[in-house]
């Protein structure tokens, strides 16, 4: 009781035996400031190499670099129309891969007529699962095929759990988004690997945060994507074989030139035309990336924010999109 009589007595004995704890806790705190700070170095560095850097320099010949034609997966719609036509703005010639013959027709006259290169298109639904691929192996069997671009997509109309969805449904989110990519991919590398040059582009989608509503399937299923794309890469890079990961985060769905003008910030969702000419640099350069500056940004800005404020920009990005 003496000890504790007069409160400077306390004070210093408290101040004595907390020096050496605060000394420890002071180097802790210097450790992982410097370990933020290099991070954000680390960043800021990656983020001006490969999204700056690339636009300083012209664009070496696609054509030559890969093969002369360009599979594109999904093309008459969103992102992969516009990677199509960024392609054939190029120089590449393009094979076209959807299941609406009209709009493949379409589609494949307009970039004849705007880009002056070959165009050719497949018409087919990857729903139908293993049958559905006999047609594309026929057309490309003679198809010297530089770039795969891997972008066909299939959407619950609303989030749906995996109790909720019919069975069917299941199996064309699989045969789509699991299925599509890989026999693909089975069907073009033989003839890559024998030229020993090509490039595979998979597209998948990079959520900065975790869904608060039912994605059962989706997520899955590009994690799938991304995980794919790693093996293959490091299966296939000693054949020559460039292999991508390309996954965006919001892209608009109209093509518009930044699609909406009340938006305060556009730039955040880039039309599919401003993503595809951005991505399209991004090729042979990065193994993985979101293939845009702002969405690396929002990416690396999520990694320092709380997960609410992640999901609260999620989401609002995401209703802004549609
Ligand atoms: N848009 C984004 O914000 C965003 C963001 C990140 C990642 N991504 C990824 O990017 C990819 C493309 O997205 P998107 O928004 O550009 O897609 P989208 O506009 O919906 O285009 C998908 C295309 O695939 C076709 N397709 C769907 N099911 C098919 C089937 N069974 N057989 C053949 N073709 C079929 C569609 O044809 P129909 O129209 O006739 O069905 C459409 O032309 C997806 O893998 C998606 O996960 C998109």
């Amino acid at each position: 009781m003496a000890a504790v009589d007069s409160f400077h007595l306390l004070y210093r004995q408290v101040a004595w035996s907390c020096q050496s704890h605060m000394e420890f806790l002071a180097v802790v705190g210097a450790l992982y400031t410097a370990g933020k700070g290099l991070k954000l170095i680390c960043q800021s560095y990656n983020l001006i190499r490969l999204h700056i850097t690339p636009l300083l320099f012209s664009r070496t010949n696609l054509g030559r670099q890969y093969g002369a034609w360009a599979v594109v997966t999904g093309a008459t719609s969103g992102i992969a129309q516009a990677y199509a036509e960024e392609l054939a703005r190029c120089g590449m010639n393009v094979v076209l891969v959807d299941n609406n013959r009209e709009k493949l027709q379409k589609m494949s006259d307009s970039i004849t007529a705007t880009h002056g290169v070959n165009t050719s298109f497949i018409e087919v639904d990857f729903c139908k699962g293993h049958e559905a691929y006999r047609p594309i192996k026929d057309a490309l069997r003679h198809v010297e095929v530089g770039i795969l671009v891997n972008c066909v997509g299939n959407f619950l109309e609303y989030p749906q759990s995996v109790i909720e969805c019919p069975e069917e449904q299941l199996w064309k989110i699989i045969h789509v988004s699991v299925s599509a990519a890989t026999i693909m991919a089975k069907i073009v590398v033989p003839g890559m690997a024998q030229r020993r040059r090509g490039a595979i582009v998979n597209v998948s989608f990079r959520s900065c945060c975790k869904p608060n509503f039912p994605m059962t399937m989706y997520t899955p299923c590009q994690l799938y994507m991304d995980g794919f794309t790693k093996e293959l890469q490091s299966e296939l890079s000693s054949k020559g074989i460039f292999v991508q990961s390309l996954t965006p985060l919001c892209v608009a769905k109209e093509r518009t030139l930044h699609y909406r003008p009340s938006f305060r910030f556009p730039f955040l969702v880039p039309s599919p035309e401003v993503y595809a000419r951005h991505a399209v640099q991004m090729l042979g350069v990065s193994h993985r990336t979101t293939g845009y500056w702002a969405h690396s940004m929002q990416l690396a800005a999520a990694c320092w924010l709380p997960d609410f404020i992640c999901q609260l920009m999620g989401r609002f990005l995401h209703t802004a999109s549609e």
